[in-house]
């Protein structure tokens, strides 16, 4: 099978990353100036979901109908996936009649095991191990308002998931150091941590972690599918809540991320997402333009201006 897919960052180079991220913000500013661009007229994007979304959902739907097209949402229910059709025969379906497919699931390994079945591109949004679209926002974000963030200092507080995961990977790919503040036993899966020894670092002190950081990030303490493991997780990380006094330890330029959704109370503060070292609302909104640029990209190379 010869599409391109989108599973990780590690499945561009750090060139056509920049060039992805440089096209979202062109492609932010046609949507500002009301410009129609729709060169992916008559191309359908499949969505499943097997896990709730909100920002996914709408900027991928709403990203492909900007674009000219139209994007169609399956959910396992509903559809023959769940009732035990295998992965491999509606990769082989689907994609005879789809021009791109979007997944959000549990195991990473579907999502490997759709792509190398697939006639046309894959795309995750989001499984167990990564969330690579978002950290195409948060990048996109923080050259809007800091510039660029090779050499910086990024610091992630609070659970190894698959933001952080997908936050080693970007320390590869964009060229910073990540600092990892987390309590024990909730570090990164070590396959991650291996490939990036050169530039992670794990901490058990969030102040020592924030100290002097370009961008914090953080996420929630129980991701989809852990839901059992609340209680714990709520004792276990309430030392790493991120609020305004962690902040002021952080450079002074300091900008704070959150891919939301967020828990106020507990990994932020009531008020951080208000304070203006925030750009959680412009990182939100940039879903759908970094989407498009991948979009474009990935269903109709010949418009992407690399
Ligand atoms: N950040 C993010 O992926 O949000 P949703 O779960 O709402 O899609
Ligand atoms: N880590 C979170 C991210 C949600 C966008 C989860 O997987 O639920």
């Amino acid at each position: 099978m010869s599409a391109r897919h989108f599973l990780s960052l590690k499945d561009c180079t750090p060139q056509e990353l920049v060039s992805l991220i440089r096209r979202g913000i062109e492609l932010k500013d046609l949507r500002n100036r009301g410009v129609l661009f729709e060169p992916l007229k008559n191309r359908v994007l499949g969505m499943i979901f097997e896990k709730a979304s909100t920002r996914t959902r709408l900027s991928f739907e709403a990203g492909m109908i900007q674009l000219g097209g139209q994007a169609i949402f399956l959910s396992p229910r509903d559809t023959q996936l769940g009732r035990g059709e295998p992965i491999a025969d509606a990769a082989k379906v689907m994609s005879r009649m789809l021009d791109a497919v979007m997944i959000r699931t549990f195991a990473h390994s579907n999502l490997i095991e759709f792509a190398s079945n697939s006639l046309v591109p894959v795309i995750n949004g989001l499984s167990d191990d990564l969330h690579p679209c978002q950290l195409l926002a948060d990048m996109q974000t923080f050259l809007e308002h800091r510039g660029n963030i090779a050499g910086k200092t990024v610091t992630w507080i609070g659970d190894g998931n698959n933001m952080c995961n997908s936050y080693i990977e970007a320390a590869q790919q964009f060229d910073f150091q990540l600092r990892i503040a987390c309590p024990e036993g909730y570090e990164p899966p070590p396959e991650f941590l291996a490939q990036a020894a050169d530039r992670v670092q794990i901490f058990r002190d969030p102040r020592e972690a924030v100290a002097g950081a370009h961008l914090v990030s953080t996420d929630v303490w129980a991701s989809m599918g852990q839901e059992e493991e609340i209680a714990e997780r709520l004792k276990l990380f309430a030392p790493y809540q991120v609020n305004r006094a962690l902040l002021d330890t952080a450079a002074e330029d300091v900008l704070f991320l959150h891919c939301l959704p967020a828990h106020r109370g507990e990994e932020i503060s009531e008020d951080l997402l208000d304070d203006p070292r925030s750009a959680a609302w412009d990182q939100a909104e940039n879903r759908l333009h970094a989407q498009k640029a991948l979009l474009e990209f990935l269903v109709e190379p010949a418009y992407h201006h690399a």
